[in-house]
């Protein structure tokens, strides 16, 4: 089987674990404390069963749908990830290409490990910038906006969920302490995983030959304890459309929208911070109640089948981001990969709109979702 043909989101994962050293593997695939909130992502979408119509023929379906006024060719877009390079050395440049061919948007993180300078060029008006700033928070963020204000990025993504960072056990027994790096003992360790994973060590090694660089850039990941005004304030400074991401209640969607933005993520930084936090699946229904006339809504957490996206889509997202499943694509096999996963995605949702009687997910609405019980009964 050739790297990126991989049938599906969990095979990729499967490849991923196969060739990642295990520190860069439980680094995306691990979540905080027991980890409950990233499975209940998942489960989340065991609650919801759908209500096909029959006898709608087998017509292709319109994947397409828009976001804040940019037309996206399928509803799912490439969430922010941090030290993407450390996965594969195309890292981000990966990931804004892939998405960009396939008529979608990637977000670059602040973490991702590339500057925005050198990847917006790649995919022109089809990347967005996802912002982190650690205090002084206005002096730090005012200096990345103003650099991303150039490229033309359109959208600026400001993650609210990182006030502290997560308890991530899986990293700090890695030994991984954020901001990024290893400690102590570990680095005997790190070198076992490394000599264990030859082909991620070759391609990054023959990466540092090709390009000079030496190694991933890793970048500094602290915490990011924007408060509501300085989203206020921020929204004053920015002239695009802006996206506060992490919301997981209907107060902080009104508050966000309150002070600027033009939309909200629904998010548990896939159960990466608070453990606790509800499903994203959940969480989405009380924010599209309340704010989904008057902006807006995407979602992401545990999104890996296309039959994932149409449900989120139908309880009243406009799009949903994806994180993890790209993140094994690119480790998979770099741009190819993430390419792959869009396009498993992509014809998932086609043969599943085709079985739920659907002619395109702009038409999802409730009807065609119901919660799981046992009518009757
Ligand atoms: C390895 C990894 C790194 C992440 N880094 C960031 C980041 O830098 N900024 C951010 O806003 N969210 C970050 N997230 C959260 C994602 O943007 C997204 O909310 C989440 O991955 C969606 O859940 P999923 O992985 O189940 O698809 C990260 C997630 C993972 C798995």
């Amino acid at each position: 089987m050739r790297s990126s043909r991989f049938s599906n989101v969990a095979e990729a994962r499967e490849m991923a674990r196969r060739r990642l050293p295990r520190v860069v593997f439980d680094y995306i695939d691990g979540a905080a404390d027991d980890e409950h909130t990233m499975h209940a992502n998942l489960a989340a979408f065991d609650d919801v069963v759908f209500r096909p119509s029959m006898g709608m023929g087998n017509g292709r379906p319109d994947l397409r749908t828009s976001v804040l006024g940019i037309s996206l060719d399928l509803p799912v877009i490439c969430a922010p990830c941090g030290f993407v390079s450390i996965m594969h050395p195309d890292g981000a440049m990966a990931v804004a290409r892939a998405a960009a061919a396939a008529g979608t948007v990637s977000v670059l993180s602040t973490v991702a490990g590339t500057p925005p300078e050198d990847v917006a060029h790649v995919a022109p008006g089809r990347m967005w910038f996802q912002l982190y700033a650690p205090p002084p928070i206005r002096e730090n963020a005012e200096k990345l906006v103003t650099r991303v204000e150039g490229l033309g990025i359109g959208v600026l993504v400001v993650t609210v969920d990182t006030a502290e960072l997560g308890n991530r056990e899986r990293d700090r027994r890695n030994g991984v302490t954020l901001p990024l790096a290893l400690r102590g003992a570990s680095s005997l360790s790190l070198a076992a995983q490394i000599l264990a994973r030859p082909g991620w060590t070759a391609r990054a090694i023959s990466h540092m030959l090709a390009t000079g660089k030496g190694g991933p850039a890793i970048p500094k990941m602290v915490a990011s304890p924007f408060t509501w005004e300085d989203i206020g304030w921020l929204r004053g400074l920015w002239s695009g459309k802006l996206l506060v991401k992490g919301i997981l209640t209907r107060e902080d969607a009104i508050r966000a929208i309150g002070n600027g933005a033009d939309g909200v993520v629904v998010s548990n930084h896939a159960g990466r911070q608070l453990e606790g936090a509800p499903a994203s699946l959940h969480a989405l229904v009380e924010v599209v109640d309340r704010v989904g006339r008057e902006t807006e809504v995407l979602m992401d957490g545990g999104v890996c089948r296309g039959t994932h996206v149409l449900k989120a889509l139908a309880v009243g997202a406009k799009a949903v981001m994806i994180g993890r499943p790209y993140l094994w694509g690119l480790a998979a096999s770099g741009e190819p990969g993430v390419a792959r996963i869009l396009e498993v995605l992509g014809s998932e949702m086609l043969r599943d709109l085709i079985l739920l009687g659907c002619p395109g997910v702009s038409l999802l609405d409730r009807s065609y979702i119901a919660r799981r019980e046992m009518p009757g009964l």
